[in-house]
């Protein structure tokens, strides 16, 4: 292909550039046919480690291992080619050292082809932030309610009381020091996170946070009606596949059961061809079976 014909992937200094300007749209994807879709009408595809329990069924994010973040990272990159795509850094691969945050992050980059990756957490971050960034690693913030840490602060709303909507604005504005491009507002109360975008100079993408946040971003499968498990109240259902897929399979198995699948036009037609006569039955293995 040319380099003229090769549609153009976003990337992260235009997402950067988007602060204040046309709203940042973006959506989780796990897999290349679900890039494939989402990709001609969103900017940024997030490989959401999410997929621990959207995928994978675990309760929490923490099983997430870096080996599936990588396996699915390269995946939605080879299915897409218009969305800036970034992958989630799992649990317990950045929060030990800088050191083993940039092992982690450039094996991301390098086995997936991804152009960032997103690490949960503020100010204690910052410092971890700033060495990635200047080494050469993009890096998307995630602050408010952040899933890794459920454990100590359960899955609420954040920011209603005053001191932890300061510590919220504290974290917002380390991570955009650090050098973040962009930063993940999530479940925080809607004053804090429309706070955190009038100050800040980097874009900030919501969810379950606020309208007035540069973009927004929700969990493909919630909008779809595909992940029944919980439905969190910040999460708009625009289908529901989840119910199409149980009918689709019923029919299927109703037309299985009753003969009518395969048909003639599902069969591959030809002539019979001369089969050599089924070799008779040794008679002494049938006795040994009775
Ligand atoms: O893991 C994820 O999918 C996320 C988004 C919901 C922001 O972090």
């Amino acid at each position: 292909m040319s380099s003229q014909k090769r549609p153009k992937r976003l990337s992260v200094p235009e997402i950067r550039a988007r602060k204040g300007g046309e709203k940042l749209v973006c959506l989780t994807a796990y897999t290349a046919p679900t890039a494939r879709l989402l990709d001609p009408y969103v900017d940024l595809l997030l490989v959401g480690d999410s997929l621990g329990m959207v995928l994978y069924g675990f309760e929490t994010t923490l099983p997430v291992t870096l080996d599936m973040m990588l396996v699915h990272g390269a995946a939605v990159v080879r299915g897409s080619a218009h969305a800036c795509v970034v992958v989630d850094m799992p649990f317990a691969t950045y929060q030990e050292s800088k050191e083993i945050a940039y092992r982690n992050a450039a094996r991301a980059l390098a086995e997936t082809g991804c152009a960032a990756v997103k690490l949960e957490g503020g100010r204690e971050l910052a410092e971890t932030i700033a060495f990635l960034v200047s080494r050469g690693i993009p890096v998307l913030g995630h602050v408010g309610l952040k899933p890794q840490s459920v454990q100590a602060t359960g899955y609420r709303a954040r920011g209603g009381a005053s001191a932890e909507a300061q510590a919220i604005l504290a974290d917002g504005r380390a991570v955009a020091e650090a050098g973040a491009f962009a930063v993940v507002v999530e479940g925080t109360v809607e004053p804090v996170a429309r706070r955190l975008t009038e100050e800040l100079a980097i874009p900030t993408i919501g969810i379950g946070a606020s309208p007035a946040c540069d973009g927004q971003i929700l969990v493909t499968e919630d909008i779809l009606g595909l992940f029944a498990e919980f439905t969190p109240r910040f999460v708009k259902r625009y289908a529901d596949l989840g119910d199409a897929v149980e009918k689709a399979v019923a029919a299927y198995a109703a037309d299985v059961r009753a003969g009518r699948f395969p048909g003639p036009e599902h069969v591959f037609a030809g002539r019979t061809p001369s089969l050599a006569p089924a070799p008779a039955p040794d008679p002494t293995s049938l006795r040994k079976r009775a």
